[in-house]
């Protein structure tokens, strides 16, 4: 048995024969040997390719963002971005790289849970495992967080039960349970076997990031359902395991060894508080520029193309980055979440 495996029976023991999913989810991604404390982590070579990881294009245009929020705010001396999640920090990376007129007031935090993935962060950021105390005054970020948080699961049999872990033969298995505090908001009846994901911890987290920020505004990327959506779609759709750049194993196999995610549940997020706009990725992306930036790339290829230096090349990459930015049937189909402050 692997020692994370191990790590999980004795829990299971410990609780009296069953773990909850959540806590399962939370021992297989983030528990010393789970898949994001050793393995685990976007990027080509990684596990899965994230907007930030398609090229620094994505970056390029949240810094767009970013300056025009330090503009709205009257130019404040001090403003802080806040990256949650921050994996190995290309986003911060690109952001840091890119074009800012807030440059000289900016401090860039990247706040990542995992310290292999904080080991990869630039000597330009203030890197660190949680998230700032102070008040702040600027932008929270969170690409492709929340889907990673552990949730609670619940599965309609009868009526709304909740999915427990247990083992039987060394095998992890589920058992679901008859739970006192079943959400009000959920329907009282559903299709048998129906499921949906109850995202307490990433309400909890959209709850204390707005209270953190005194002004400024919480941008939130991610794939997004309802929870009603959920409930009618197999929940394959939208609880899903990967493995280097592959679909992995259902979600009690072979813990650490694979990521678990679920879509957001947008309207969960809703009752913390309203988003003052949600977008899809790629309206939020032409609003906030991108066009304009993939233009400047094909011109500045062109002037240079005869002789073409490493900015020519990443200017020309700006065409395919935008594509697949903006793609409906992917990353542009993602949802942009801003509340503001
Ligand atoms: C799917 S990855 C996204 C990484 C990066 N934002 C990107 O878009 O490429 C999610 C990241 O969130 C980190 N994470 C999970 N829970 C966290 C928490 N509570 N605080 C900070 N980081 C967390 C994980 O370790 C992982 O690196």
């Amino acid at each position: 048995m692997q020692s994370l495996d191990k790590q999980i029976s004795a829990a299971i023991a410990a609780a009296g024969g069953a773990i909850s999913f959540e806590k399962f989810m939370a021992l297989a991604l983030y528990s010393p040997d789970g898949f994001y404390s050793t393995v685990g982590q976007a990027g080509r070579r990684g596990d899965f390719i994230t907007s930030p990881e398609v090229g620094p294009l994505f970056g390029a245009v949240v810094a767009r963002a970013i300056d025009a929020q330090w503009q709205k705010l009257g130019h404040p001396e001090k403003f802080l971005v806040v990256e949650a999640g921050a994996g190995p920090g290309t986003l911060a990376r690109s952001i840091v790289s890119a074009e800012l007129g807030c440059r000289d007031a900016l401090s860039y935090v990247a706040v990542e849970v995992s310290a292999v993935q904080r080991s990869q962060h630039s000597s330009d950021v203030i890197s660190q495992e949680t998230m700032p105390g102070e008040p702040i005054v600027g932008v929270i970020i969170a690409n492709e967080l929340l889907d990673n948080l552990p949730f609670r699961l619940f599965v309609f049999d009868g009526s709304w039960q909740e999915a427990f872990v247990a083992e039987q033969n060394e095998t992890f298995v589920e058992v679901l349970r008859r739970v006192g505090d079943i959400p009000a908001w959920l329907p009282q009846t559903a299709q048998h076997g129906a499921r949906v994901s109850i995202q307490n911890r990433a309400s909890q987290w959209l709850e204390s990031s707005l209270n953190l920020l005194q002004r400024g505004s919480v941008l939130v990327f991610d794939y997004c359902l309802t929870s009603a959506d959920a409930i009618n779609r197999p929940w394959r759709e939208w609880l899903r395991t990967y493995r280097q750049h592959e679909v992995g194993e259902h979600y009690l196999r072979r813990p650490g060894s694979q990521d678990i995610t679920s879509h957001v549940m947008v309207d969960q997020l809703q009752l913390v508080r309203q988003p003052d706009q949600i977008s899809s990725q790629s309206d939020w992306l032409v609003r906030n520029g991108i066009n304009e930036l993939v233009e400047q790339g094909k011109n500045y290829w062109q002037t240079n193309a005869a002789k073409p230096d490493v900015k020519a090349m990443k200017m020309r990459s700006r065409v395919s980055e935008s594509e697949a930015l903006c793609d409906p049937a992917g990353l542009g189909n993602f949802k942009v979440l801003e509340w503001r402050k």
